[in-house]
């Protein structure tokens, strides 16, 4: 196991009604900033609960954060926290909510003229936030715990993420029962998102972490049984919480302690959303199996170790084919063409777009332009 620092300042309120919890937590004596989505909150009643649990505090809204939340939006949201002198933000939705709410307490303090700075370097020049709490209502992406956001930025198809030790969640509120009201579609998008983010931590090479591997296929065990259960009963408590608490820890920190990450998938993925506006789980069904086909030889020692811990099959390729077809038994296509991209012209943006920005992704850091063209070539 390699050396590291692990460390999540984030209190996890975890249970049925435990959004009763923020009143001593958000502060009274200050103005707060509330931030909200298209609205599916005040349809399943979270809406109505957060409000009843801060009455008498000094709240001010921000609803109409969209998925995959635009800097254009942020931006908006921002100009209000500075008229308003906001000094604490409370999110209240999915992940883009919540990476929404990151970006805003970032930017809001942030020195520099322009707040893309903050994506452009990845957080580095981050140095100071508002605090944010969350009372999270889809379980996916595990930003309720950790302190990362994804943005994206309309007038140039960007779609960048930065990561930073000041917009960790103070506390982040899960009750299962306000993801009762999910779409099918959502619960999918969550339970894929959810099993990328264990694949990406643990799919590279050896690396003498034995528990670390128990843990990644712990969670990656869980979603697998979880998944049929919690898709045909929305309402079952306990599958449901499974869910929740498995795609918080997928992605809290504890995952990676120790050991090599991938990440290739999460950054091709973030392409195909930025130029396709696919869903961001829909991205990583279609590119994880073309990363794993690509590095099929450096990362046979932990294929057949996950084929057999997770699937009961003995060879890496067999492996593969069991996560595509577990991520088909969702309702989740691994296909360009199932999401009407031509796979050539993704082939060509993506791979210009890391050429262009130097990149490389994956553990041996060799998932240049040109490989992520002939991987997104070969998942036509
Ligand atoms: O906007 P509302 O009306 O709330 O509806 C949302 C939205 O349409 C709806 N929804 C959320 N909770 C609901 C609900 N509908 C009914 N009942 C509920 N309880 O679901 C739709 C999708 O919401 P969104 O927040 O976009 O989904 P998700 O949580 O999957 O977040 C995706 C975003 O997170 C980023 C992705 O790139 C994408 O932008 N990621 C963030 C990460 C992080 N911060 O660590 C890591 C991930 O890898 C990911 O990149
Ligand atoms: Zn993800």
């Amino acid at each position: 196991m390699e050396s590291f620092v692990y460390r999540n300042p984030t209190e996890i309120l975890f249970g049925k009604g435990m959004i009763g919890e923020i009143s001593s937590r958000v502060p009274v004596d200050r103005p707060v900033l509330m931030v909200w989505g298209g609205g599916s909150i005040k349809k399943n009643g979270v809406y109505d609960q957060v409000k009843a649990a801060l009455a008498g505090h000094q709240l001010v809204e921000f609803g109409g954060i969209e998925p995959n939340p635009l800097h254009e939006t942020c931006m908006r949201a921002l100009a209000l926290v500075q008229d308003k002198g906001i000094k604490f933000l409370l999110a209240v939705g999915g992940g883009s909510v919540l990476d929404a709410a990151k970006y805003v307490a970032a930017a809001a303090v942030f020195p520099g003229v322009d707040p893309w700075e903050i994506l452009r370097t990845h957080g580095s020049s981050v140095t100071a936030a508002l605090p944010l709490g969350a009372v999270l209502t889809l379980p996916a992406t595990g930003s309720e715990s950790n302190g990362n956001a994804v943005i994206s930025r309309k007038s140039t198809s960007e779609k960048l993420h930065f990561a930073s030790n000041y917009v960790y969640p103070v506390f982040s509120v899960l009750d299962p029962e306000t993801t009762f009201s999910l779409p099918a579609k959502q619960v999918r998008n969550g339970l894929v998102d959810a099993f990328v983010h264990a694949c990406e931590q643990y799919m590279t090479f050896p690396a003498a972490a034995l528990l670390q591997d128990r843990l990644a296929e712990s969670v990656l065990q869980t979603l697998v049984e979880v998944a049929p259960r919690t898709l045909a009963n929305p309402r079952d408590y306990a599958s449901r919480a499974d869910l929740m608490w498995s795609a918080t820890i997928a992605l809290n920190n504890l995952l990676s302690c120790g050991v090599p990450g991938d990440w290739a998938t999460h950054m091709i993925g973030h392409e195909l959303t930025a130029f396709y506006g696919i869903d961001h789980a829909e991205s990583l069904a279609v590119v994880m199996p073309g990363v794993w086909t690509y590095k099929l030889a450096a990362k046979s020692a932990k294929l057949s170790q996950y084929g057999r811990r997770i699937w009961n099959v003995a060879d890496a390729r067999a492996a593969i084919d069991k996560t595509e077809a577990f991520f088909h038994s969702l309702n989740m296509p691994t296909r360009l063409q199932d999401f009407g991209i031509d796979a050539e012209d993704a082939a060509r943006k993506v791979g210009e777009r890391f050429a262009s920005r130097k990149v490389a992704f994956g553990e041996q850091g060799d998932i240049n332009g040109a490989v992520a063209a002939e991987i997104l070539r070969a998942r036509a």
